[in-house]
């Protein structure tokens, strides 16, 4: 497995690749590795001739420091699990220096408010930071294709507006959210759970299908009154916020409206440990 600390590096052995005309993926994570990022490497290799997986903390998208400063790094380990699936993987693990230049500081995008709500309202300039490291990265790698989970699904429509807004030339591809046996979606957050509160927190996703459920029959209001509701008897997942958008501006629907894909969201504290799940409706 071929490891690039340095985006020239990177650039030299990638160009003489692209000149035998082989197409190439990219996976861009931040690391600590699980089955959720390992399902879009997989994808990647089964799509390309060749994968990048970058694992790079990009320190623009946390809003809260002490995330940052918390958040695992895990190479070795991580180098290991694409290891076992291929040893043609390339892995661009830069330092923040190589990555931001001059200041650690976010670009600003206007992303048509698709970054105002849900996670953009609870975590102030998070997508700008995302927008500038994954602008970055695709600008740099140039992949044919890059993967995207839609484990945040609002990052991968963020990611893909970037994309028209800057006229960056590559497929952006979504892929399914991987859950754990209970349901929970795969999430490195999940770590911090302890054995009793991982299981508990398969409720969120019980009830995401349960929302889905009454989707069928009920308004949208209806739904997410259902959802408040169930959250309220469970002493240790407090429910942050729930919203049924339409999937194109991930805006609050008031009516259903037909040839419309709707999806409902949810961020809930599992014992102080954020956590978010969504679901397609329709
Ligand atoms: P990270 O949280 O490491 O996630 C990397 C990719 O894995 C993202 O596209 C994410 O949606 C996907 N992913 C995570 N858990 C998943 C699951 N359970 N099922 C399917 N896909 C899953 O997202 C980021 O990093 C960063 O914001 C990044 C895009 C790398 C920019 O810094």
């Amino acid at each position: 497995m071929l490891i690039f600390r340095h985006k020239k590096e990177i650039r030299t052995h990638l160009d003489a690749l692209i000149a035998e005309n082989k197409s190439l993926g990219l996976v861009p994570t931040m690391g600590a590795l699980h089955e959720g990022h390992l399902a879009l490497v997989q994808k990647a290799v089964s799509e390309n001739d060749i994968v990048v997986v970058s694992i790079f903390v990009n320190p623009t998208q946390f809003n809260n420091p002490e995330d940052l400063n918390k958040y695992p790094n895990t190479l070795d380990a991580d180098i290991l699990q694409l290891e076992s699936i291929s040893n043609n993987l390339i892995v661009f693990a830069p330092k923040v220096s190589e990555m931001y230049t001059a200041n650690i500081t976010p670009k600003e995008y206007n992303f048509d408010g698709l970054d105002s709500v849900m996670e953009g309202e609870f975590r102030k300039g998070h997508f700008n930071g995302v927008g500038t490291i994954v602008q970055e990265l695709l600008t740099q790698i140039k992949p044919r294709n890059a993967y995207f989970g839609e484990k945040d699904f609002q990052q991968l429509q963020i990611i893909r507006k970037l994309v028209a807004l800057k006229k960056i030339t590559v497929n952006i591809i979504g892929c399914p959210i991987v859950r754990e046996a209970n349901g929970l979606a795969m999430s490195s957050r999940n770590e911090q759970l302890s054995e009793s509160i991982r299981k508990e927190a398969g409720f969120i996703y019980k009830t995401l299908k349960n929302a889905k459920i009454k989707f069928g029959t009920e308004s949208a209001s209806k739904v997410v009154e259902f959802v408040r509701n169930e959250f309220r008897n469970q002493a240790n997942l407090q429910l942050e916020y729930v919203q049924i958008t339409d999937v194109r501006t991930l805006r609050s629907i008031r009516r259903k409206q037909k040839n419309k894909k709707y999806r409902a969201f949810v961020a809930v504290y599992a014992d102080g440990v954020r956590l978010i799940d969504n679901i397609a409706l329709n």
